[in-house]
């Protein structure tokens, strides 16, 4: 049984972890305890003591040993006494802020409540449901708790029944957890275009870390994901939590330490532009957060996220390895035509790539990057021939076709704006924000969201289309809607998003999209949920890519990270770094090119053969192994990792950093199996316990960017067989 109510305690139970709350006797409920697997419920960790300036609650009478303010709570609210970050912030028709939200049952499900609207983890499986109550204002908060027990994942999530006059939630969070000892550090993920989730470890202090975003998406400057491990966590040992939003819009997220240096961890939705009337008989559902912890390190909560997505959140159409790619962007730009991308796909189809993608420029009036978002008509003049004629003559050559979208952005220069003004979110009388010369839809209103569907399907249903990316490219500003209350349309926006994409995935169930937002502004689980893959990055230097592919893995699974070889020197950096290189460190996720392969020599392309031959024999080793960082590229001169199953491991390392007479770098391979024995390639045996105590020499040579490649394969039968 992964989850137990026994009488006012409830407890969940995933493999490895347990998480306990209980209700007091005044109907409050506490948080007891999440952490390494338990049994007994430790209500001995609520100490009660009077603390000045700490109120009680009327019911307590004279017991002033008994204050919110102090003890670990599961649903923190305004309203109750408590001066620490709240997850919810309720304000009448009156103006009158707070609530006063008491325990009404807990019942056990077979089936998650289906989250209205958002993406979440599969709902086939046990759910806790605890109902809480404000009396007075008649509103229901239903507590909603699934356990995913192979991967020690538990998601959380939050709804409002409102039974009573209208009210507006003013701030609300998803998880919450107290935790009342410890030293801590949080690691989150920062960034910028070109450059995102880069890991921040810090400890944690007194007064509030927070990370957010108001930019309407997720954001390049901070993923919404947090981790609180102890102070001495490293990659294979200590203590370790997280929480990550299943979600793409503004978000908050917080660690606090508190006047007793008890700590708080919490993740929601943004207060920011947010004001959500909830009317009467109206569910407001806030999303999910999922939350893992493991007791053996970094390299263990990483792997259980990246299980936990691949297995219970990813909605995959191609089943097993989506096809290597090629995509004209940096091959290219916006210079192309129907005859160019044929020929690209010829010289693609000749080193056995399998699926060409025709990047931002074939529609409407669209020369640049200032004109024609919102026209999506396919521009048979540029291309010299029909969307369909394309898409059929690389169809013949045996390759996939997909296209580039940007579903969400009009230009002003477009005729759907020339038509629609309103449809782009603008307030009245204002001069507006421009980004890449663009405006971003209204996509809280149906009608804009129908009209661009319309046009897309439109699309969609005259070529044979195999694959679309799904582009976003500026943060939204002017935050005004001619038909959704103001306070509602950040969040609907996002709502607007979500049934686009959940539209669009019922209609054609086999479309790969990959999602991107000037690469990775918006890589999040919300997104995972509907496209499998997300370009990771603007930015394809191999070397930069070793920080971000880094940072990005703490949360992600590699097989969702849109990854290519691009041409040097790189566009982004200028750097230069050889073929094999580029090759190892593009391999290290779902594996493309980027580059106009037509002008590679004979030999290039030999090695670009010889590279989509053995990504696609290790692919699923890559993919569904699992994950270990043996290096940190931002601060060693080396970036290595390893992918690891039952039967082998493959090693990867790019040397960053050149210094004189450095002759190799030793490279622990965490992960291996314990007394087994393993052999490379040219046959040598190796002892695991040796390879993990004491490492691999990679032997370097003169010059940056060397990289390696080390396959193992375990030794079967007794060590003694391994014996040299
Ligand atoms: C964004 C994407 C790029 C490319 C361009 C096209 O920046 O991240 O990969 O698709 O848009 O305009």
């Amino acid at each position: 049984m992964s989850i137990v109510i026994h009488e006012k305690t409830f407890t969940l139970h995933t493999n490895n972890s347990t998480y306990m709350m209980q209700v007091d006797s005044y109907g409050y409920l506490l948080h007891l305890y999440y952490g390494k697997k338990a049994e007994h419920a430790p209500e001995y960790l609520l100490v009660k003591k009077d603390r000045g300036f700490s109120g009680n609650p009327y019911d307590a009478n004279k017991d002033r040993t008994y204050s919110l303010d102090v003890l670990p709570q599961e649903f923190p609210f305004d309203g109750n006494g408590d001066y620490r970050t709240s997850s919810l912030t309720i304000r009448t028709k009156e103006g009158i802020y707070g609530c006063d939200l008491r325990f009404v049952k807990a019942e056990i499900i077979d089936n998650k409540t289906k989250l209205k609207g958002l993406p979440s983890m599969s709902e086939n499986v046990e759910s806790l449901e605890v109902t809480l109550e404000d009396s007075l204002l008649h509103l229901e908060v239903i507590l909603s708790y699934s356990v995913y027990e192979d991967v020690d994942i538990i998601t959380r999530s939050v709804r409002i029944i409102n039974h009573g006059e209208t009210v507006t939630i003013e701030n609300i969070k998803s998880a919450n957890l107290d935790f009342v000892s410890g030293d801590y550090d949080v690691i989150s993920f920062y960034g910028r275009h070109t450059m995102e989730r880069i890991p921040n470890r810090q400890k944690v202090n007194h007064g509030i870390y927070k990370i957010s975003s108001k930019r309407g998406a997720s954001s390049h400057q901070y993923n919404p994901a947090l981790i609180l491990c102890d102070s001495n966590t490293n990659e294979m040992s200590g203590n370790a939590y997280s929480m990550n939003f299943v979600y793409s819009g503004n978000f908050e997220a917080m660690i606090e330490a508190d006047q007793y240096g008890q700590k708080r961890m919490v993740m929601g939705l943004s207060p920011d532009y947010f004001s959500y009337p909830v009317e009467h008989e109206d569910i407001f559902y806030a999303p999910e957060v999922m939350m893992s912890y493991s007791s053996s390190g970094l390299s263990r909560l990483s792997q259980n996220l990246h299980q936990g997505m691949r297995k219970y959140l990813i909605h995959d159409p191609m089943v097993g390895i989506k096809p290597i790619l090629i995509n004209s962007w940096e091959a290219s730009y916006f210079n192309f035509n129907g005859e160019s991308i044929y020929q690209l796909a010829k010289a693609a189809k000749s080193c056995d790539i399998e699926m060409v993608v025709m990047d931002d420029g074939w529609f409407g009036q669209r020369e640049s990057d200032n004109a024609a978002l919102g026209d999506w008509y396919v521009n048979e003049g540029k291309l010299g021939e029909s969307l369909a004629s394309l898409s059929s003559r690389i169809h013949d050559l045996g390759l996939k076709f997909g296209i580039w979208f940007e579903p969400e952005c009009i230009s002003e220069d477009s005729d759907l704006y020339r038509k629609h003004p309103d449809y782009a979110l603008k307030v009245p009388h204002r001069k507006y924000i421009r980004a890449r010369e663009q405006l971003v839809l209204d996509f809280s209103r149906k009608e804009v969201v129908d009209a661009i569907f319309k046009q897309v399907c439109d699309i969609l249903d005259h070529a044979s289309i195999d694959y679309i990316k799904w582009d976003f490219n500026r943060s939204i500003s002017d935050i005004y809607s001619s038909t959704t209350p103001q306070g509602k349309v950040t969040y609907d926006y996002v709502l607007g998003l979500y049934s686009f994409l959940e539209r669009l995935i019922k209609r054609y169930p086999k479309l790969l999209i990959e999602g991107c937002s000037g690469g990775g502004g918006r890589f999040d689980a919300g997104m995972l949920y509907y496209t499998p893959q997300i370009w990771l990055s603007d930015n394809t230097d191999a070397i930069d890519r070793l920080s971000i592919q880094y940072g990005s893995s703490f949360i992600y699974p590699i097989s969702t990270f849109g990854s290519h070889v691009s041409a040097v020197p790189n566009h982004q950096t200028g750097r230069i770094t050889s073929l094999d290189t580029r090759g190892v460190v593009a391999m290290s996720g779902t594996f493309g090119y980027e580059l106009d392969i037509t002008k590679c020599s004979d030999e290039e392309r030999k090695v670009i053969k010889e590279q989509v031959a053995t990504f696609k024999s290790y692919a699923s080793l890559i993919h569904e192994g699992l994950y270990y960082r043996l290096s940190d590229p931002l601060h060693d001169d080396i970036g290595a990792y390893a992918f690891i199953n039952e039967d082998e491991a493959l090693i990867f390392a790019v040397r960053i950093k050149n210094q004189a007479s450095r002759y190799a770098y030793f490279i622990k391979i965490e992960g291996l199996e314990d007394d087994a024995y393993y052999q490379d390639e040219k046959g040598q045996i190796y002892d695991a316990n040796i390879l993990k105590t004491q490492g691999l020499p990679l032997i370097v040579e003169v010059g940056d960017y060397q990289s390696f490649t080390i396959h193992l394969t375990k030794i079967k039968g007794e060590k003694e067989n391994g014996k040299n």
